[in-house]
């Protein structure tokens, strides 16, 4: 049948599938601390070639009793797992009997509990030790026995951060101050020891702000702010958190959470909002001649939330809706068009086969429902 020329009215159920309802994310936290050992071999192993990313430069300390490596993360972290990448060149068995513990207190090894004990790594190989969720700022490596070496080539130390709903999100900010980017602002890390690669900054401007989109549609119950910890907290007071659907005024016009007055440098604050709704958070310093410059956003909260829609559309089409194949073909392009415009997570459905009679009248369009399961 051609039915070319004829108004469609389409009634189909959109559907938000595969939507993270719980953003999880692990994270190699090791490089972010500072690290030493009990003495140093020679001139070049030092500590902080465990942290490097090359697996051919090592620490080394020399021949003692109970040598050890110690991490300071600056913060305690609930950790997940320590991996220890074996030297590749020589001696492989001096890690056997190595302890991994993971503690609060810096001046004794032996005060912290144990996590797990190496009995053997093969020559450069890297081996993961569970540590099930241990709580400490510091991760030690020692081996308790006389006249040993402790020589380690990487250590990585893995954190679970579960629930932020700003994980991978896409971010913004009003200008960029150097290497200080936006997308720092979410990396997880409060920048204790290199704020340039782990915190943002905006240039001194009018009224500075950043943005996260969520994506999708929050009830928001609290975020978390880290301030610096290097320098200038006070930049931060009187920054308004805003959250709300709108991008008027690049969302700085969404609703308030809070007013922060104060943070000090290097602490994380949470501020509770009510669980507003909303896709964005913003942070604004109203006034001139002022810096946006924090080191972490995390953003929790509950959703995102199932939004029910009505919507009316018209299709100008020569298909014949009668055809069962012909309705999941339109569906398809549909499909392919909203993906090309950046809509990956929908899937379409038909609620009632479309009726022909309908179809032919010229300005009676059907009701649709549509369905957004957020
Ligand atoms: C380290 O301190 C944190 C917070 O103060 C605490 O929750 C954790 O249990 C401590 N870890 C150990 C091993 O005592
Ligand atoms: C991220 O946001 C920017 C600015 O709003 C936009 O141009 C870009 O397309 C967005 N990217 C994604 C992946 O959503």
């Amino acid at each position: 049948m051609n039915m070319s020329g004829f108004y469609k009215s389409l009634c189909f159920l959109l559907g938000f599938f595969s939507v993270q309802t719980q953003a999880e994310k692990e994270v190699n936290v090791a490089t972010w601390g500072t690290a030493d050992q009990s003495t140093l071999y020679g001139n070049y192993w030092y500590a902080q070639y465990a942290l490097d990313g090359l697996s051919y430069t090592c620490t080394h300390t020399e021949w003692q009793t109970d040598p050890w490596w110690r991490l300071d993360l600056m913060k305690t972290y609930s950790v997940n797992r320590v991996t220890i990448t074996n030297r590749p060149d020589c001696c492989e068995s001096r890690i056997n009997g190595a302890e991994i513990r993971i503690g609060n207190v810096s001046s004794n090894v032996y005060s912290n509990p144990v996590c797990a004990v190496v009995s053997t790594i093969p020559a450069g190989a890297t081996y993961s030790y569970s540590c099930h969720g241990m709580e400490g700022r510091y991760v030690f490596v020692s081996i308790p026995e006389t006249s040993m070496v402790l020589t380690l080539c990487e250590v990585g130390v893995y954190v679970i951060f579960p629930g932020n709903l700003a994980t991978g999100r896409n971010v913004t900010q009003s200008s960029t101050f150097g290497s200080w980017i936006t997308e720092q602002a979410i990396d997880f890390n409060p920048g204790f020891t290199q704020p340039s690669s782990a915190c943002f900054s905006t240039d001194s401007q009018t009224n500075p702000w950043w943005r996260v989109d969520l994506s999708y549609i929050y009830r928001v119950s609290s975020v978390v702010i880290t301030n610096r910890l290097d320098c200038c907290p006070e930049r931060i007071n009187g920054a308004e958190i805003r959250i709300g659907n709108s991008l008027e005024n690049n969302g700085n016009n969404n609703p308030i959470c809070t007013v922060i007055s104060s943070i000090p440098a290097g602490v994380s604050s949470t501020y509770i909002c009510n669980d507003m709704e909303g896709r964005y958070v913003n942070l604004i310093i109203p006034g001139d001649s002022r810096f946006l410059t924090l080191c972490e956003v995390e953003v929790y909260g509950e959703g995102p939330l199932l939004k029910r829609t009505f919507l009316k559309m018209k299709l100008k089409s020569s298909w014949s809706l009668s055809d069962p194949a012909v309705r999941v073909q339109l569906l398809s392009q549909l499909q392919s068009v909203l993906v090309e415009r950046g809509f990956s997570d929908v899937t379409l459905q038909w609620t009632q086969p479309p009726e022909q009679e309908v179809m032919r009248k010229e300005a009676a369009p059907a009701k649709c429902a549509v369905r957004k399961r957020r």
